[in-house]
């Protein structure tokens, strides 16, 4: 693991010569649990500092020099970004709202799963872990489609043709994950739950991206909806943020051009 020139970086389980920026981390507080998947926190249990031999030092670049880690003491926990700002601006720009996808090819659970664990390495104040997932294949897209619409009458919510659109709309893909944020009496938190819950989608559309998924964040028709709720097993006071359409890509709209972005910096 920790063969290559610049020691190793640790990233999931691959193994990366590119050179790395290592950030040293606290390790977990056990009062909040264990944090990602037992084969991450083995991984991240397991890095050292690497010793570097003299040479090795000098083939470095002295950008990449990493003086101030060698300092740090083990066993420091690393993570480590082996993933340059160029590759990760342009996964950034490339992602889109899409339904271009191969509707006769399944996305497996198992990769959906990967994209809501890295949500959960998005940032959330107090800890809260807001977000909550339901994952719709198969005839499922449809149970979905109808407790919508069921609620949507119930609701006097829509118009007709609203509502038979509801029941069919979430086979366009072949998967639809339902993202639900957890309620909070204080106001205040409650915002920034969903504020949490926003980041952690991002992770996913990103993740989802470099994998060759299209994804579309939806809006439900009803975030309350009562039925929904009970089917994707969340509380009755969790919202829904997101109605998630996933599919593997085949093709992609453009991007809608940004306007130019401005930033007021005050030094003084
Ligand atoms: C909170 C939120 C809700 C959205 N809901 C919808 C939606 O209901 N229907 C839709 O077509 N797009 C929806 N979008 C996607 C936006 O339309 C899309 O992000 C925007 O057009 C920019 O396109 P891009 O994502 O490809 O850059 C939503 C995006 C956000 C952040």
């Amino acid at each position: 693991m920790f063969g290559a020139p610049f020691g190793a970086v640790a990233n999931g389980g691959h193994s990366f010569c590119e050179p790395a920026i290592v950030v040293p981390m606290r390790p977990p507080n056990p009062k909040y649990g264990a944090v990602g998947s037992p084969e991450v926190s083995a991984l991240m249990s397991a890095v050292t500092v690497p010793k570097l031999t003299h040479r090795q030092k000098q083939q470095r670049p002295e950008r990449e020099r990493l003086t101030w880690l060698e300092a740090a003491k083990p066993p420091a926990m690393l993570a480590i970004m082996s993933v340059p700002f160029e590759s990760l601006a342009e996964l950034m720009r490339t992602r889109r709202t899409s339904m271009f996808v191969d509707n006769e090819r399944e996305v497996p659970a198992k990769v959906v799963e990967q994209l809501c664990e890295l949500a959960q390495w998005a940032p959330n104040h107090k800890r809260t872990w807001p977000w909550r997932f339901a994952l719709f294949t198969g005839n499922g897209r449809s149970r979905l489609g109808e407790a919508f619409a069921t609620d949507m009458v119930d609701r006097d919510f829509g118009d007709d043709a609203k509502r038979a659109k509801t029941l069919t709309k979430y086979l366009r893909t072949p998967a639809v994950l339902v993202v639900g944020c957890i309620a909070d009496p204080k106001p205040s938190m409650h915002d920034e739950n969903r504020d949490a819950v926003a980041a952690g989608i991002q992770n996913m559309l990103l993740a989802a991206t470099s994998l060759g998924l299209a994804t579309y964040w939806g809006t439900a028709p009803l975030i309350d909806s009562p039925r929904v709720l009970e089917l994707c097993g969340f509380d009755a006071d969790v919202r829904i943020i997101n109605v998630m359409y996933l599919g593997w890509a085949v093709g992609g709209p453009d991007a809608p051009p940004r306007p130019p972005m401005t930033l007021q910096v005050i030094d003084a």
